[in-house]
């Protein structure tokens, strides 16, 4: 009894996070054909909660590059893509082959506005400040260290400045519900993760609810005050 609890807890709650990267894509690999089946996405509220609010945030920057951590079965980029008011290209990323395959399948249509690549959300493959806007949707709770997969998303995203003021979106998720309870060290209180933001070089930080069991979270990197250049902090200063 307290072995199927265990396991109940491990791979059916905690979806094998304490357990390694690997277990996790292996079950997302195992899950992939009856992914879209078992989420049932709602195509207005995915163009209402993410695609719209996403296009209009980077809105009017054609070489806008956006990059999507954990892209599962493309649910962003095909919330994204859709978008008028969106005009640039989305790279999406994930560990698990057989959500990338769907992911494919499904953003074929979109041609050359998508690369799919198969890589681990905790080493990005690309350089710091690439992209205009970064997201990861329902997946950091799910990696082996979720503050430090945080910093990663910070890390390769372009901080908005006086030439580029829409650059810098960052959208994530924080797991939240009863079943959050249970993945300690995974996911963080409201007021524990506003405290981990505010030691990240990000603003306009909104926290919404968004669904039962996930918030929404918007913010914008840009520059600390020791990073500006020095004419900027002049006219700062005048
Ligand atoms: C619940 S799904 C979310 C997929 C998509 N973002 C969505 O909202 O539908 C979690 C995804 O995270 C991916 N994932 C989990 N850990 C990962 C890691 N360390 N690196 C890359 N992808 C990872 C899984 O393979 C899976 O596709």
């Amino acid at each position: 009894m307290l072995l199927a609890l265990v396991l109940y807890w491990q791979l059916i709650l905690a979806e094998g996070a304490y357990l390694g990267p690997r277990l996790v894509a292996l079950l997302y690999d195992w899950t992939a054909p009856r992914y879209n089946r078992i989420k049932d996405f709602d195509p207005l509220m995915e163009a209402h909660t993410l695609g719209l609010p996403l296009a209009n945030r980077v809105q009017g920057q054609p070489d806008a590059l956006v990059l999507d951590v954990a892209v599962g079965t493309g649910r962003l980029p095909l919330a994204l893509l859709q978008q008028p008011a969106f005009q640039g290209r989305v790279i999406g990323l994930d560990r698990a082959s057989k959500m990338l395959a769907i992911a494919r399948r499904d953003l074929a249509a979109h041609g050359r506005r998508v690369l799919l690549l198969q890589a681990d959300a905790m080493a990005l493959p690309f350089a710091d400040n690439t992209f205009y806007a970064v997201t990861c949707l329902e997946a950091l709770e799910f990696t082996p260290d979720p503050r430090r997969g945080l910093g990663e998303l910070v890390r390769v995203l372009r901080p908005a400045d006086a030439a580029s003021p829409r650059a810098g979106w960052l959208l994530f998720t924080n797991r939240i519900g009863w079943e959050a309870r249970f993945m300690p060290g995974k996911t963080w209180t409201a007021a524990r993760l506003a405290g981990i933001l505010s030691q990240l070089p990000l603003a306009n930080v909104q926290i919404l609810p968004w669904q039962t069991i996930y918030d929404l979270v918007w913010a914008q990197k840009v520059l600390r005050p020791s990073e500006q250049p020095a004419d900027n902090l002049q006219a700062g200063e005048d």
